[in-house]
């Protein structure tokens, strides 16, 4: 869909931005270049829409050479999308996002529609159509930026940066909804970042840039993490990458054990045998987890066990959905020791060690090894 062959950028002024850069990008995923300050990402990324054109080498779009196209006909099929959206301050929120449309010629009513529909599809609400820019706050305004770029349902999408203006939760949330947008419509995006976990959430493929403009590793995020190319690269993906990669690892066929488990409100009478002095986990009518319970807590006689006395409990590890790391953070997280699986609706139905976590991890190393 989009390939880079033997791409140099050099200004005119002597800085290499982009030193030989070979990639394919694949179509219909989410493609990061990430990397520090000055690495060329933001060259790499334009070269794809021709805003930056490259010293040698070719950049292929749709199988076709950049430079042998029209430009804005090549951007037509190119959403982009930069760091603080870049809207224009004078234009209603709906009209910044039906000027793309209006430029393809669309008339204005049927421009507006498909406005509207873009920004219920981004998640802002009608109310905001007749507001200006600054009356959103910057995760809106990002969000504008994103149903901007889509306006024309190009097949391509190129982000720099879009979402590190604003604070983590919002950012976190702005991920999130990315990933939910790009399930439903499988876009070709190219996703610059220079933060590491941003990429490892949201990347298919990651592509590692170091100053120079000189690609380092280009590869899935969880072998990224597993098999870092070199020191750069490792340095790179940071601190705990063992542990984050964990994320990348299937937890299929991880056992299951039992747990000691008693229902709030029930008499202590009843507990008191099974619990010893050992912890049970407490659990509301319908199996849902409350908290934890030391046997030498019990209250006396057969007074109901109640939630002052219980200790917080841990993560939960989400039998449907949870990777390793999940599992391994439940177990870590919790005071007995023993993490807490539930199913997809939340009721409990066993515990995880971490030893299990570990014995499956090097079952899955050896099999790799293997193969
Ligand atoms: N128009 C230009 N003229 C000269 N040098 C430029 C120009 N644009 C970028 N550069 C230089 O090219 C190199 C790569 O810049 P680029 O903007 O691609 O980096 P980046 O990876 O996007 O960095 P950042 O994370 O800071 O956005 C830098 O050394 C930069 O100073
Ligand atoms: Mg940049």
């Amino acid at each position: 869909m989009i390939e880079f062959r033997g791409v140099d950028k050099r200004y005119p002024d002597g800085t290499v931005a982009v030193d030989h850069l070979d990639l394919v990008v694949d179509a219909g995923k989410v493609t990061i270049f990430v990397g520090p300050s000055g690495c060329g990402k933001t060259t790499s990324l334009r070269m794809i829409n021709r805003m930056v054109e490259p010293t040698r080498g070719t950049v292929l779009v749709d199988g076709r050479d950049v430079m042998e196209q029209d430009p804005a006909q090549l951007r037509r099929g190119i959403g982009y999308v930069i760091q603080q959206a870049g809207l224009f301050p004078h234009r209603t929120i709906l009209d910044n996002v039906a000027t793309v449309p209006l430029l393809l010629g669309w008339n204005k009513k049927q421009a507006r529609k498909r406005a509207a529909e873009l920004m219920e599809l981004v998640g802002l609400t009608p109310e905001m159509s007749g507001r200006y820019p600054t009356q959103l706050s910057g995760g809106q305004q990002q969000r504008v930026g994103v149903a901007r770029a889509l306006a024309a349902d190009p097949p391509v999408l190129l982000m720099d940066e879009p979402f590190s203006a604003v604070d983590p939760v919002v950012r976190e949330n702005l991920q999130d909804e990315l990933l939910r947008l790009q399930s439903e419509l499988g876009k070709t995006i190219v996703f610059v970042t220079h933060d590491i976990d941003e990429a490892i959430k949201l990347g298919d493929k990651v592509a590692v840039f170091r100053v120079g403009g000189r690609l380092a590793q280009y590869d899935q995020p969880g072998a990224l993490l597993a098999r870092p190319a070199d020191d750069f690269v490792d340095g790179f993906v940071g601190r705990d990458r063992g542990y984050r990669g964990l994320g990348f690892r299937s937890a299929d066929g991880l056992p299951i054990g039992e747990l000691q488990t008693v229902t709030l409100g029930s008499p202590a009478s009843a507990a008191r045998d099974a619990i010893g002095d050992g912890w049970a986990l407490v659990l509301d009518s319908e199996k849902h987890p409350q908290g934890w319970l030391r046997g030498t807590e019990l209250p006396s006689g057969d007074e109901p066990i109640a939630a002052e006395r219980l200790v917080a409990g841990g993560s939960l590890y989400d039998t449907d959905s949870d990777s390793l790391r999940g599992a391994l953070d439940a177990a870590l997280s919790s005071p007995s020791g023993l993490g807490v699986a539930v199913d997809g609706s939340g009721a409990v139905v066993g515990s995880v060690s971490a030893d299990d976590v570990l014995d499956k991890l090097k079952a899955a190393r050896a099999d790799e090894d293997a193969a």
